[in-house]
């Protein structure tokens, strides 16, 4: 089931309205929190880029759990930062690749026709998108505009989580839960490529393909808990969060490091109550237990990008949908049993 379609939309249009051609786009918009039945296809005003900002014809766009929740407005929480009664930015989606329109005054390192791929805050299922130009880096000339929109926040999220939190080193021993994933599918290449022994977990329909992301062992979850063999892991990345704290660490080694990774949880405070439990827990033990929350670094993307030039990643595409479909790409995405990233193309 797609989207429902507005010959015209809510937003305001304001003709003439900016330097790239048409005033007006495509987007998926939502006026107010819910099930993927909010989401409308409208036709609104184009962005027009600011000073340091660039315009982005997109080409195609991922959406992951992230996405979902703030369509959702739940866990509840989610909306003191998004808005407390409908969400800040009508449109949603945070990640795009696609070609460069036009470029604010500002911005040098950037020109029209240049394929860039990166992040935006204010919705990325559109036509176009204003991005500030530190949010974009030019796509390698290796790697497909679809994938490259599979790659932000999942990726930067496995890269911060490896490198900058649990500072993994080359030969210990790094294991991944939902590594068949948006997070775990590249969380289990870039252990690989840190130089780490790489344990995936995932169900028996992912075992071949959590394999050959580079896994040097996989655990089916559905035969072997992880939590009840008797090897331990230097570093574990929780992304799903099937057995409590106190199982998991019973497979770290006893200054290892945990990064409870999930964003489930209860309907008002979703991961909170399991960030905090972990945090005053780290205060009386040698284990590093490290909930986080990844953020968008130029940094860091150029980093991705460098893995995806030398083929050390690989993004996994799992489902690519049209953007009239985007209702039905979040309720995938929604459901948690998504194989690498979901893509929405426009
Ligand atoms: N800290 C941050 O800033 C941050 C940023 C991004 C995402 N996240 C969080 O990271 C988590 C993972 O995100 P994602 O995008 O990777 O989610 P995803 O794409 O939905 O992937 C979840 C994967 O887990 C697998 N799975 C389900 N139950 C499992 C189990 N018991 N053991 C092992 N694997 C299992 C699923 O496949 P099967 O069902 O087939 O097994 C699926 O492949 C989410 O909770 C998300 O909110 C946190």
């Amino acid at each position: 089931m797609g989207i429902k379609q507005q010959s015209k939309g809510r937003v305001p249009l304001v003709p003439g309205a900016n330097p790239a051609g048409e005033a007006t786009m495509r987007a998926v918009v939502q006026h107010r929190y819910g099930p993927p039945e909010v989401l409308e296809l409208s036709e609104v005003e184009k962005p027009h880029p600011g000073r340091g900002d660039v315009l982005v014809r997109v080409s195609a766009a991922s959406v992951h759990p992230g996405d979902y929740f703030i369509m959702t407005g739940e866990p509840y929480m989610v909306r003191l930062v998004f808005g407390l009664r409908r969400p800040r930015h009508g449109i949603p989606g945070r990640d795009l690749a696609g070609t460069v329109a036009a470029v604010g005054k500002d911005v040098t390192a950037l020109r029209p026709g240049d394929e860039v791929f990166g992040w935006s805050a204010a919705g990325t299922l559109a036509e176009y998108a204003c991005v500030p130009a530190e949010n974009l880096v030019s796509v390698p000339s290796n790697v497909p505009s679809l994938s490259a929109a599979a790659v932000p926040t999942s990726g930067l999220t496995a890269l911060q989580a490896l490198r900058k939190i649990a500072n993994v080193q080359p030969g210990q021993t790094v294991l991944i839960t939902g590594a068949s994933g948006g997070v775990g599918s590249y969380a289990v290449q870039i252990a690989k490529a840190f130089g780490a022994e790489v344990t995936g977990v995932c169900s028996t329909r992912n075992v071949d393909l959590v394999g050959a992301l580079g896994a040097d062992h996989v655990i089916d979850y559905t035969r072997t808990d992880f939590t009840r063999t008797e090897k331990r892991y230097d570093v574990i990345l929780d992304n799903v969060e099937a057995q409590p704290l106190a199982a998991v660490r019973r497979a770290l080694t006893p200054t290892g490091t945990l990064i409870p990774n999930s964003g489930h949880g209860g309907r008002w405070l979703g991961p909170l109550g399991r960030i905090i439990k972990a945090r005053v827990l780290s205060g009386f033990t040698r284990q590093q237990l490290k909930p986080f929350t990844s953020i968008g670094k130029r940094q860091d993307l150029l980093t991705l990008a460098e893995l995806l030039t030398t083929g050390q990643l690989t993004p996994v595409i799992d489902r690519n949908y049209p953007l009239d479909e985007a209702a039905d790409a979040l309720r995938y995405v929604g459901a948690g049993h998504t194989r690498g990233k979901v893509v929405i193309t426009i």
